[in-house]
């Protein structure tokens, strides 16, 4: 969460901090805000919203340097004095921050009494004036920081304009942070997505390192090691120009349809590539599939393919529950991390612990150069391109599909698995017809009128139903509940009313007595007035059960990985008639970097 932009060089600091900034938006999008230097004097702009240009933005001086925000809230309420960044009273240098002090009270309270006054309730004014303290003391800015730094508890990444030496500095820990290396300048910002159009040439940062950002030159040095250390030159395999919308008018549409190509873009290993890993998989005891939200589901779809078809001991675990599974955990264990950023804080911390219990570690994330991949053993990537709509489609099918792909290669079916899903992905193109499409919206008419729905899943769709509901309540705010179909008579029958909306995906590839279940759940709501919609295998559309249907491709066991995206259009479309911010929904961020 919260997103940091730099940049010095020869172009024009302004622009490129706010096309910056607009790139990071995703990461957090309550305020924002850039400081640019313009002969030794920092000039600040901040706004609350969304990132866009006005008069005051225009007011700023043309400068070659400066650093940018996209805020978060954590501590202290969305205004414009909690924006960052947050300057010095002498202004002479000014802080942008991405994390959370966590001992940001005690601190807060020890300055207060040696009479530091406040103007924020941020966290980030903190590091501020302990940085003030320090310089009061006689120390450089540069030393400052570094002692004011390792006072911080939690993960907590800062930048930092000094308009006396006319450098950036900053300072890395959990929270990420990369360099862009260009012609034009140097870049520094929390993906290399949002400097993505300007070089592919880029240098990821460690826990603990301080770059020092002069003009056209970069040095770090890692204030734990306390040595210099020579930057590590990558370079990219893609570079995204623009990073737009296209014909739609979300980003969350264009990533629904994207689906029928970025499956393959997942999927695209060879035997060979996948080698070590299926290698690694068949010598450990066990498997852990570790992920939060979305990417906590599509673990579950991962394990349920390793189970059923490759006959592996596999286990999904959300990763912010690890902690009970810590005295079973041994070094001969198995651990795959399922990531879009690569950088969710309540994912990291496991890895980082099993590493230590010398546990191997599996990575499959979207974006490059990220946290979960570089403590990785097996590094694979979902190569789904950027997902920008803060709900996650296009890189949850990926992450399933790639799951099949890793159990059917286990069972020695890895041309099998290439084909059907070449196959899954030709047959896609029925769920976006324009007929498709009117009886979608149709039912969403419907369906804005309740408050509560349902969903009920099973067996290879219990993590669908899960998947599905997340979807729809993140953009909608409409109260939706996924549920393992067995659960319903044991107790969530007593939620049903007359009309309320209750899903039940059904496909065909199941055995008889799974579907005789999902029948029989949903006679029982409709028996109770229910509003019945099924999501699967077009040759139940027919049963009297169901009030609407949208029939899926059914192939073999990739059937629900086609379900679930129905669901994906149901939240776009029913958010769209509600007028919901869809991108951007309401207290979400993109990439949870905090705990
Ligand atoms: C997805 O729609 C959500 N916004 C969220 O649950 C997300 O999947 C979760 O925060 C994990 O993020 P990650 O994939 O970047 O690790």
């Amino acid at each position: 969460m919260c997103g940091i932009f730099g940049y010095t060089g020869s172009n024009v600091a302004n622009n490129l901090i706010f096309d910056g900034l607009k790139r990071l938006e995703y990461r957090g999008y309550d305020s924002w805000g850039i400081a640019i230097l313009k002969e030794n004097k920092i000039h600040q702009y901040k706004n609350i919203g969304l990132v866009k240009k006005d008069k005051d933005l225009e007011k700023l001086p043309d400068a070659k340097i400066g650093i940018g925000h996209t805020r978060w809230a954590t501590h202290g309420g969305v205004k414009k004095v909690n924006a960052h960044p947050h300057i010095s009273t002498e202004k002479d240098f000014t802080i942008v921050q991405n994390g959370m002090v966590e001992n940001f009270d005690s601190l807060k309270k020890q300055l207060l009494k040696q009479k530091a006054i406040f103007k924020s309730e941020t966290d980030t004014e903190v590091i501020v004036k302990l940085v003030e303290k320090e310089v009061r003391s006689g120390k450089s800015l540069k030393q400052s920081l570094i002692t004011s730094f390792k006072k911080l508890e939690g993960r907590n990444t800062i930048a930092i304009l000094d308009s006396k030496q006319n450098k950036i500095y900053a300072i890395k820990n959990g929270s990420p942070l990369v360099v862009g290396l260009s012609k034009d300048g140097i870049y520094l910002a929390s993906d290399s997505l949002s400097f993505s159009p300007y070089t592919k040439k880029i240098v990821v940062l460690d826990d603990y390192d301080m770059v020092e950002i002069e003009g056209k030159n970069i040095s770090i040095f890692n204030i734990k090691t306390n040595r210099k250390k020579k930057p590590e030159i990558k370079t990219l395999k893609y570079q995204y120009e623009e990073i737009d919308k296209g014909k739609y008018d979300h980003f969350m549409l264009k990533e629904i349809v994207e689906q029928q190509k970025t499956i393959n873009y997942a999927t695209e290993y060879t035997l060979e590539e996948l080698k070590p890993l299926l290698e690694a998989i068949r010598r450990s005891k066990k498997a852990y599939i570790l992920g939060a939200g979305t990417a906590g589901f599509a673990a579950g779809q991962i394990g349920y393919f390793l189970r059923t078809i490759a006959g592996i001991d596999a286990q999904d675990v959300k990763s912010y529950e690890f902690r009970s599974y810590l005295p079973i955990i041994t070094s001969k264990d198995l651990i795959i991390a399922v990531s879009q950023s690569g950088e969710t804080a309540d994912t990291i911390e496991p890895l980082e612990i099993l590493k230590k219990k010398g546990c191997k570690i599996a990575s499959f994330v979207n974006m490059f150069g990220t946290t979960i991949s570089r403590m990785s053993d097996y590094e694979y990537y979902t190569n789904a391109g950027p997902e920008i709509c803060v709900a996650s489609t296009k890189v949850f099918t990926a992450q399933s599909a790639w799951g099949y792909l890793l159990a059917m290669s286990l069972a020695g079916k890895h041309t099998t698995a290439h084909r059907r899903l070449k196959l899954l992905t030709k047959s896609l193109n029925s769920l976006f017809t324009p007929s498709s499409f009117d009886y979608l919206k149709r039912m969403c008419g419907v369906l804005k009128k309740s408050e509560h729905m349902f969903i009920l899943g099973k067996g290879e769709n219990s993590f669908i139903a899960l998947e599905g509901a997340l979807k729809i309540k993140e953009i909608s705010y409409k109260h939706v509940e996924g549920f393992f179909a067995g659960e319903l008579k044991h107790g969530v029958i007593a939620l049903i009313e007359k009309g309320t909306p209750v899903f039940g995906i059904i496909p065909d590839d199941h055995k008889d007595n799974e579907n005789k279940d999902i029948i029989s759940a949903i006679e029982q709501v409709k028996a109770r007035g229910a509003l019945t919609i099924g999501i699967g295998s077009e040759q139940y559309s027919k049963l009297k059960i169901f009030d609407y249907f949208i029939p899926t491709p059914q192939i073999n066991s990739l059937s629900s990985i086609a379900n679930v995206i129905p669901f994906q259009l149901v939240s776009y479309f029913l958010s769209l008639q509600l007028g919901n911010n869809i991108d951007k929904p309401r207290n979400l961020a993109k990439s949870v970097t905090v705990k």
